[in-house]
């Protein structure tokens, strides 16, 4: 069986310790000959990689683990690059959240203010990153991104090295898809979904559970419970209060507009009052994963340092984890696995351009993503859709020409925000914010 040099880019992210653990619960159908783990923040990545030498000396103790700041050797001819860079860090997601709830405006990662910031800081590190792969990694390389904002930095990508041998994705339907199973009491791997949107802004159309049709009877669920049933409460997600509050919210909105299941990134675009009156901006989510995911793997890693065991099973993320890896294992051996991918719509949803940058599913094979035509689509949903994939192409623009004017298009364009004076405001703060990350606007 071939093997694979694997490098994880972002190596000092606290899910590193995680999807390691996904990538050698399969080192029988993925052959690993090299693991590296590569990162700018060399002092962060240290200790993290503490953490990730004990899942690999629990769970396959020959493989070689090599921990990198050096572009040149992290990515020499490697097979794989595993993308979960976070540019700025954690410090700068809690101030795109809270900049925004400043305004009163929605402070999230990846939607409204907070997501177009950290997308004018990504776009570049990320064009930055296809091109080291170029340079230095196998000719067949595959980049399998799930950097943030992924709907930015995939339309950015597409647009600026449409050659790239780059697979944007997301695990937030796959991990909503194992809400779903625990509905229905189905395993998730006889789930099958049809789906439709930009990435954080889908709906499921159907749902069938060994190709029976049960979308009517988990819509009339979710009206009433959100995505969660009693089998949820066990999984590690849904233990944290935020992300049940976040499945629950998909009840308003499976009530207001019936004709399909919402993704649940739409609470922040379609209830983003009442995510406002929610959120705290003391206690932000950024603020939450300092205090919990960050403070756990650095104990761990200096329990360590110390010789002292610890208990790994923290540290592992299940589902979100098992399906990067599925996705890794499917290019590699042409598996065609049907998973939602972020990709140029060329035609998937007939009445859309082609340059959107949409969420469907598709057949992953060693040439990459085949998306699967969807068709058109009901003109509400194509309205939301064009509006929010303008303004994530406004983005990109403005990232690209240096241009204040386009950036203050997308800021009022986004549906978080009210009006154009509080777009202004808002980006006004974010560009004083991002000094040194953020190309300069004129
Ligand atoms: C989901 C989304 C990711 C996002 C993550 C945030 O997994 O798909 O895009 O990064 O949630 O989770 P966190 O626990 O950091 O708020
Ligand atoms: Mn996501």
């Amino acid at each position: 069986m071939k093997d694979y040099k694997i490098v994880i880019c972002g190596g000092g992210s606290t899910y590193t310790p995680g999807i390691v653990k996904n990538l050698l619960d399969v080192k029988d159908e993925l052959a690993i000959r090299e693991l590296w783990l590569y990162d700018i923040d060399g002092e962060r990545q240290d200790r993290v990689a503490r953490v990730v030498q004990a899942v690999v000396d629990a769970n396959d103790p020959g493989l070689p683990l090599h921990v990198s700041t050096e572009p040149s050797e992290a990515f020499a001819g490697a097979d794989f690059i595993m993308a979960q860079m976070r540019v700025g860090g954690l410090p700068m997601r809690i101030k795109d959240e809270q900049i925004s709830l400043k305004h009163g405006v929605v402070g999230q990662e990846t939607c409204g203010a907070g997501g177009m910031a950290y997308g004018m800081r990504t776009i570049f590190p990320m064009v930055e990153l296809i091109d080291t792969c170029e340079k230095y990694a196998a000719p067949t390389y595959w980049i399998v991104n799930y950097s943030n904002p992924a709907a930015i930095v995939a339309k950015a990508t597409y647009k600026l090295r449409p050659n790239a041998r780059i697979l944007n994705i997301c695990d937030m339907p796959v991990e909503i898809e194992a809400r779903m199973a625990e509905i229905l009491n189905c395993p998730l791997s006889n789930l099958e979904v049809d789906y439709f949107g930009l990435n954080h802004y889908g709906w499921f159309t159907k749902v069938r559970c060994r190709g029976v049709d049960v979308t009517e009877q988990l819509k009339a669920h979710v009206r009433e419970h959100g995505y969660l049933a009693a089998a949820s409460m066990d999984d590690a997600l849904v233990k944290d209060p935020d992300w049940a509050h976040t499945f629950k919210n998909s009840a308003t909105i499976t009530s207001l507009f019936t004709d399909y299941l919402p993704n649940t990134y739409w609470q922040y675009y379609l209830l983003p009052d009442a995510c406002v009156a929610y959120m705290d901006i003391n206690n932000t989510r950024g603020m939450q994963v300092v205090n919990g995911r960050e403070k756990r793997v650095f104990a761990a890693s200096d329990a360590l340092a110390r010789g002292e065991q610890i208990d790994l099973t923290q540290f592992y993320v299940g589902v979100h984890g098992a399906f990067i890896v599925d996705v890794v294992k499917s290019l590699a051996h042409d598996l065609r696995h049907r998973r939602l991918v972020i990709v140029p719509n060329n035609g998937a949803i007939e009445n859309l351009s082609d340059d959107a940058t949409v969420e469907v599913p598709a057949y992953l094979t060693d040439r990459g993503p085949e998306p699967v035509r969807v068709g058109a689509i009901p003109r509400f949903y194509k309205g939301l859709i064009e509006q929010q994939d303008a303004c994530e192409g406004l983005i990109v623009e403005a990232a690209i020409e240096g241009s204040y004017e386009k950036a203050l298009q997308a800021f009022t364009l986004n549906r978080t925000i009210p009006s154009a004076a509080v777009a202004k405001a808002v980006l006004d703060d974010m560009i004083e914010a991002n000094q040194g990350y953020w190309p300069e606007l004129r």
